[in-house]
C-alpha cells in the first residue's frame, strides 16, 4: 500500500514509520512542517515538508500521491497552551484534519488512522476506571475537544461514505524509547513524566515536581497508564492490516490496562540511572485525575494486538538512554 503519515517526523509517528519500513513492504510518504519534528527521526520513505493548514497544498499531496491510507499524527499537543491559545488547537488539529479528511473522501483514501487520546475522558469518576471505548468522553481543556471533535468527524464521515474507514486510537500516556536505540523523543521543553525523569537523572534539569501527593491513592499519587511506544506503534500496524482487511472500524483505547503512581515511576528511574535526584511536592494542577487507566480488552480481542514491552522497568531504561544521546 502506499501510506501517508502527517507528523511522521514527531516522537510516535517516527516510531510508526520506522516498523513500517522495518517489518511491511509498503510505500511511505511523510508529511511534516518540522514545528515539533525533526527529519533526521524519519529512518523510512519519503519526505515532504508542508504544513496541513496549507489546503490547496495539502489537496495537490493528496490528488497526486495515489494513497491507499493516511495516517494522521500531526497535531499541537501541550495542554496548558490549549487552554491559553484554544484556536491554534481547534484550527490545528480539528480544522486541518477536517480538511485532510475532506481530500481522502474526494480522492479516493478510504483508510484512515487518528492519534486520538485519553484526554477524551477528561476526569473520568473514579467506579468508571479503567475506562472503555464507551465510557462517557467529557474533555476538560482545549486539547481533549479538538481531538474529540476530530473523532466526530471521522465517524460522520464514515456514516455517510460507505467507503470510507477509519480508526481512532486513544492514546494514554506514551513512553520510551526505540529498544535499539535509535530513536526516542526529542521534544523540547517535554512535560511528560518519564521524559522529564531521564533529563532530570541526567543533570539537565536540578530538580524536579511531583504535582500533588494528597490524592486518593495508596502513595497519594496520580496514577497513569503508561504504554511503550514501541507497543503503541505496533498497534498502529495492526490497525493499518485491519483496515485493509476490510474490517470495521472504530474508537479503540491503547494501554497496558493497569497503572503506576508517579512516585513508582520516579522510583524506577532512580533505579535504572542510579541517580537519586531531588523531587519537590507541588500543589496539584487543574484537571489531572487521580486514576486514568485503560480498558484495552477490545483492542486486543478485535485486532489481536498483543504488547511486548509491559515493563516500567523497560520504558525507562529505554527513555534514558536516548535521553543520553541527545
Ligand atoms: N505523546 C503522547 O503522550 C500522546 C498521547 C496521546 C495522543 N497523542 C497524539 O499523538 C500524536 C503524535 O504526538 P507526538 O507525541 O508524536 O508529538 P510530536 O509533536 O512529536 O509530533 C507531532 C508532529 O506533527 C508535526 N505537525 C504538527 N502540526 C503540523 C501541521 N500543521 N502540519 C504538518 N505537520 C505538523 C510536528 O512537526 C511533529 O513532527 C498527536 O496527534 C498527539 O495528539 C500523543
Amino acid at each position: 500500500m502506499k501510506i501517508l503519515v502527517t507528523g511522521g517526523a514527531g516522537y510516535i509517528g517516527s516510531h510508526v514509520v520506522k516498523q513500517l519500513g522495518e517489518q511491511t513492504d509498503h510505500e511511505i510518504t511523510v508529511l511534516d512542517n518540522l514545528v515539533t519534528g525533526f527529519q533526521e527521526s524519519i529512518l523510512y520513505g519519503d519526505f515532504i515538508k508542508a504544513d496541513l493548514s496549507n489546503f490547496k497544498q495539502i489537496e495537490e499531496i493528496i490528488k497526486k500521491g495515489n494513497y491507499d491510507a493516511v495516517i494522521h499524527f500531526a497535531a499541537s499537543l501541550v495542554v496548558p497552551e490549549s487552554v491559553e491559545n484554544p484556536l491554534k488547537y481547534y484550527l490545528n488539529n480539528t480544522a486541518n484534519t477536517a480538511n485532510l479528511i475532506k481530500q481522502c473522501v474526494t480522492y479516493g483514501v478510504n483508510k484512515f488512522i487518528f492519534s486520538s487520546t485519553a484526554a477524551v475522558y477528561g476526569e473520568p469518576a473514579p467506579d468508571l476506571i479503567p475506562v472503555t471505548e464507551e465510557s462517557p468522553v467529557a474533555p476538560i481543556n482545549p486539547y481533549g475537544s479538538s481531538k474529540l471533535m476530530s473523532e466526530t468527524v471521522l465517524k460522520d464521515t464514515a456514516f455517510a461514505y460507505n467507503d470510507f474507514n477509519y480508526i481512532a486510537l486513544r492514546y494514554f500516556n506514551v513512553a520510551g524509547a526505540s529498544v535499539d536505540g535509535k530513536i526516542g523523543q526529542s521534544t523540547e521543553n517535554a512535560t511528560l513524566l518519564i521524559k522529564v525523569a531521564a533529563e532530570t537523572a541526567l543533570g539537565k534539569r536540578d530538580k524536579m515536581f511531583i504535582f500533588g501527593d494528597d490524592y486518593p491513592t495508596e502513595d497519594g499519587t496520580c496514577i497513569r497508564d503508561y504504554i511503550h511506544v514501541e507497543d503503541l506503534a505496533s498497534a498502529h500496524i495492526r490497525a493499518l492490516e485491519h483496515l485493509e482487511e476490510g474490517k470495521e472500524g472504530g474508537v479503540f483505547n491503547c494501554g497496558y490496562g493497569h497503572g503506576f503512581s508517579v512516585k513508582e515511576v520516579l522510583e524506577t528511574m532512580k533505579k535504572v540511572s542510579g541517580v537519586d535526584f531531588p523531587v519537590e511536592i507541588k500543589e496539584r494542577r487543574a484537571g489531572d485525575p487521580a486514576i486514568l487507566i485503560s480498558n484495552n480488552r477490545k483492542i486486543r480481542e478485535v485486532m489481536h494486538w498483543t504488547p511486548k514491552y509491559d515493563d516500567l522497568e523497560l520504558i525507562c531504561k529505554t527513555g534514558l538512554e536516548w535521553e543520553k544521546k541527545i
